[in-house]
């Protein structure tokens, strides 16, 4: 569908002098714009300064060349219904016609697809998350949408008439082969979230200018680098009408692709390749709006209950011997831990499925004596291969090449780079038809030989160490694309696969983000094939949708104070991605940690979804017990503290499972009216219920947490906090606990903790009620075996008023549940003379009349039939 275009019209100078600095789009993102570039591509040209000093490392301004008004370039055909390019854009190969389509998914989520208006040929799409088709009537929805009939442009509004997406009429729309670009003006006042994975405040600053690439790379987190997950979706709080609202957008998209803000407000995403595929939710709230996306790319999954327990890792253990010892002076100090990992090096010379007859001799009676004490294993699976042992020795590799399963290079041979491996590295074609039958082999024979319980996939991003093939990669325009964004070290193949590398669905330049969550989606299914028990997988490289399969933590970051801090907003940007199991290395993974940096982490840590402690080789120890008796009693402490939460946390998942809300939750998402909480990221809650404020700096024994307006109780104590939406100091001493809130109006369960999650979920039930101003409040709690996707979970809805404490049967299909055998109730503040527990006065009760608590004990009664009434 070639035809020749003419260069663009330059602008009249009209056209260009009524744009303001903030509303200048980039015409000449590429580096050192000139008049000329810049004019012939049919742009404006006005540098701020006279020397220019554009280069990539130098933050993002104001662009010296950049769109006239009504810049145009596709024009609408009344006879086609589509739109057809007028003038070359400055990319080669634009599409000449495009057709957009509209559906209405449910109210509250529209799709808009721009594709080309042909149907050869077919131009790429990403494979995964899959999409389901899905319709509703217009009417019902709660979205509208407008499209220019003369220039290419539409508008999305809520039907309120608030617009959520706007085609500004001063950008360039572009739809080349390889550079597609969209912008949308944001409302005057808005809040930004999302966009990752990315190192920064939770909050976007949409005062500056910036940019982000989404580019999955093995890269430690750092700012202004692209890491190892990309997830095209954004939040943006509207606060520029008369009732602020939220609104969402997701752009399924798996190219590399780079996103600009500007102070406009407004946004310009660039992806090299694909279709523009957008997903608009309306809200109004963050949390209706994370529910519909988490539904929409796939809900995340239920993790087993022992997945939420602590997990003991490192790397450089080196022998069983040593694995064994790290493990047991943890185990006989009290720590709880209900999972031992172990990374490469138990394999054999760094081979997947392999594992070290000498060092690792006795693994698989290990591994036995774990379970017999309820532990579970953990193995490192790198995505790649051994391209180099001899010919019949080893399985994984001679059988992928019977397969014809790795990637292929450009001219058709195996790609073949170098990760771990001794000499050389292939990598399985997840895109393959029968790379699940493949995959599932290994797993299978691994699994007879080593039971492990679930798996760690790592370097899937994918990492090389060469940047390409050991050669170098073919000068094609994949390898050298006619834009390129600010990627780490200037190439795509940078640390990773030519772009040129072939998948059988694509070539790697297409499947690049998507290739580990495709790696997760196949070990998914070769791990369900091996019983009836949920998979538990934690991956490094993740994409839209991944946590429908599993878990994610943070990588290679520093034992630093900075990345201490940052890993609460990493944590957080995943919970709006929908990847609730998410946590970071505790005490930090390059580098050696502190005593004191050590055990604020644990402090941390062991309120990350996933808590895990794990650190490289070269580094000291840092597992609970490595750095004395002050990291040792904060770890403890802590850990037994969340292991006494475990039904609430893990309730928690349940909801996440079955709605698609989130666990690990921003303040902004609980309290989204309350404006104080939209830059909040040093402290977060899990669930509704409970806040977690943190100490993440040096030489500190208070610190400061905002408390929503309301009633909030002290977990530890049950002294109530009256406020006002303020914040307040906290003792938070080093060898104290960080400051665990319960709100007001909220119920939680809690159990004596016990060093597993499986015998700490045994134990009598404690039900925590935090009443609010009005005496009342509500909470649940889900109960099931804790394994299996049988589906028979039971699921009670507690509720307090007017002095009456009644739970509400939702789902009973498991039974073994604990009694319970207490209850608390913080802010009663009427003293209590009679308690009724179904009918029957008893009399073991307190009532605290200077802490203002109620407390109800030696219960053993079934949750599944409680009413208790006090007055
Ligand atoms: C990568 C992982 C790290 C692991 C190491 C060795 O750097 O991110 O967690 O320890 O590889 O396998």
């Amino acid at each position: 569908m070639k035809k020749d275009l003419p260069n663009p019209p330059k602008p009249d100078s009209g056209r260009c002098v009524v744009i303001k600095d903030n509303e200048k789009f980039d015409c000449h993102p590429e580096e050192d714009p000139n008049q000329e570039k810049c004019e012939r591509r049919g742009c404006c040209w006005s540098p701020k300064n006279t020397i220019y000093n554009k280069t990539k490392n130098t933050p993002l301004d104001t662009p010296y060349c950049y769109y006239p008004v009504n810049y145009g370039g596709y024009n609408f055909s009344a006879s086609t219904s589509t739109y057809v390019r007028t003038f070359k854009s400055p990319y080669p190969n634009d599409i000449t016609e495009l057709k957009l389509s509209v559906a209405h998914r449910t109210a509250n989520c529209m799709n808009i697809r721009i594709t080309p208006n042909y149907p050869l040929p077919v131009r790429y799409e990403s494979p995964f998350p899959m999409i389901m088709e899905q319709t509703v009537d217009s009417e019902q929805s709660n979205l509208k949408y407008s499209m220019n009939k003369d220039i290419f442009g539409f508008k999305v509004f809520h039907k309120d008439g608030s617009i959520i997406f706007d085609m500004a009429p001063n950008s360039g729309f572009i739809y080349a082969d390889q550079f597609l670009q969209i912008s949308s003006n944001m409302p005057k006042n808005s809040t930004l979230y999302g966009i990752g994975e990315r190192r920064g405040n939770l909050r976007i600053d949409t005062k500056v200018w910036q940019n982000f690439v989404l580019f999955n790379a093995d890269q430690p987190p750092a700012e202004n680098m692209n890491l190892y997950g990309s997830h095209p979706f954004y939040l943006v709080k509207d606060e520029s009408i008369q009732n602020p609202h939220y609104y969402g957008v997701w752009m399924l998209n798996s190219n590399a692709i780079e996103i600009i803000v500007q102070p406009n407000p407004a946004i310009t995403i660039r992806t090299l390749g694909g279709i523009l595929d957008f997903y608009i939710f309306s809200g109004p709230t963050p949390e209706s709006i994370l529910q519909e996306y988490h539904k929409l790319i796939g809900l995340p999954h239920m993790p087993p209950l022992w997945a939420l327990g602590f997990h003991l890792c490192r790397y450089g253990t080196k022998t069983l011997n040593k694995t064994k010892e790290i493990f047991l002076r943890n185990k006989n100090a009290g720590i709880p831990i209900d999972v031992q990992w172990n990374d490469l090096d138990y394999m054999e010379a760094n081979n997947d499925f392999t594992y070290d007859k000498n060092s690792f001799k006795d693994l698989a009676n290990f591994i036995h004596e774990l379970h017999d004490q309820g532990v579970k294993w953990v193995p490192l699976v790198d995505i790649g291969i051994s391209g180099s042992e001899a010919n019949g020795t080893y399985p994984p590799y001679d059988l992928g090449v019977n397969m014809d399963i790795f990637v292929k290079n450009y001219t058709g041979g195996i790609f073949i780079g170098k990760v771990w491996n001794g000499k050389s590295t292939v990598w399985p074609d997840f895109s393959h038809k029968n790379v699940l039958v493949y995959w599932q082999k290994l797993f299978q024979d691994f699994h007879n030989e080593l039971s492990f319980d679930g798996i760690w996939l790592d370097m899937n991003e994918p990492s090389n160490f060469y940047n390409g093939a050991e050669n170098g990669c073919p000068d094609t325009n994949l390898e050298n694309p006619p834009y390129l964004p600010r990627v780490n070290g200037g190439m795509l193949r940078y640390k990773t696969f030519c772009m040129t590398a072939k998948h059988e669905y694509s070539d790697h330049y297409n499947l690049h983000n998507v290739y580990g969550a495709l790696e997760v989606y196949n070990t998914y299914r070769a791990l369900r094939s091996l019983g009836p028990n949920r998979p538990f997988i934690i991956s490094r490289s993740s994409f839209s949708g991944l946590g429908h399969y599993a878990g994610h933590w943070s990588g290679d970051v520093f034992s630093t104070w900075h990345d201490l801090k940052r890993t609460v907003s990493e944590m957080l940007s995943f919970s709006l991605f929908g990847i609730p199991l998410m946590g970071a290395d505790i005490c930090g993974f390059n580098w050696n940690t502190t005593v004191e940096l050590c055990a604020r982490w644990y402090q941390l840590g062991a309120f990350y979804p996933f808590s895990r402690t794990h650190n490289t080789d070269d580094a000291i120890a840092q597992d609970p017990t490595a750095l004395g008796d002050k990291v040792l009693n904060a770890a403890k402490k802590s850990l037994l503290t969340r292991y006494s939460l475990i039904s609430y946390l893990y309730t928690l998942f349940y909801r996440a499972n079955q709605n698609g809300s989130t666990v690990a939750r921003p303040l902004f998402v609980e309290f989204h009216d309350d404006k104080s909480t939209y830059g909040l990221d040093e402290q977060f809650l899990w669930g509704p219920s409970l806040m977690i404020i943190p100490v993440l700096d040096e030489g500190k024994s208070k610190v400061n947490g905002y408390l929503p307006k309301g009633i909030w109780y002290d977990f530890y104590s049950g002294v109530s906090l009256q406020s006002g939406g303020e914040f307040l100091e906290f003792n938070a001493a080093l060898d104290s606990q960080i400051p665990l809130l319960l709100r007001g109006g909220r119920i939680i369960t809690t159990q004596k903790p016990e060093l597993t999650t499986s015998l700490t979920i045994k134990n009598p039930i404690k039900i925590m009620v935090g009443l609010s101003e009005i005496q009342t409040a509500i909470g649940e709690v889900y109960f099931d075996d804790g394994v299996t996707f049988s589906g028979n979970g039971s699921l009670f809805s507690i509720d307090i008023k007017n002095g009456v404490l009644n739970v509400s049967i939702l789902e009973y299909n498991y039974k073994n549940i604990p009694k319970v055998n207490e209850i608390v109730i913080l802010g009663k503040t009427e003293p209590v003379s009679s308690v009724i527990v179904n009918e029957k006065n008893v009399t073991t009760f307190n009532y605290d009349s200077t802490l203002k608590v109620l407390k109800i004990v030696d219960l053993n009664a079934d949750i599944s039939n409680l009413l208790v009434s006090y007055h």
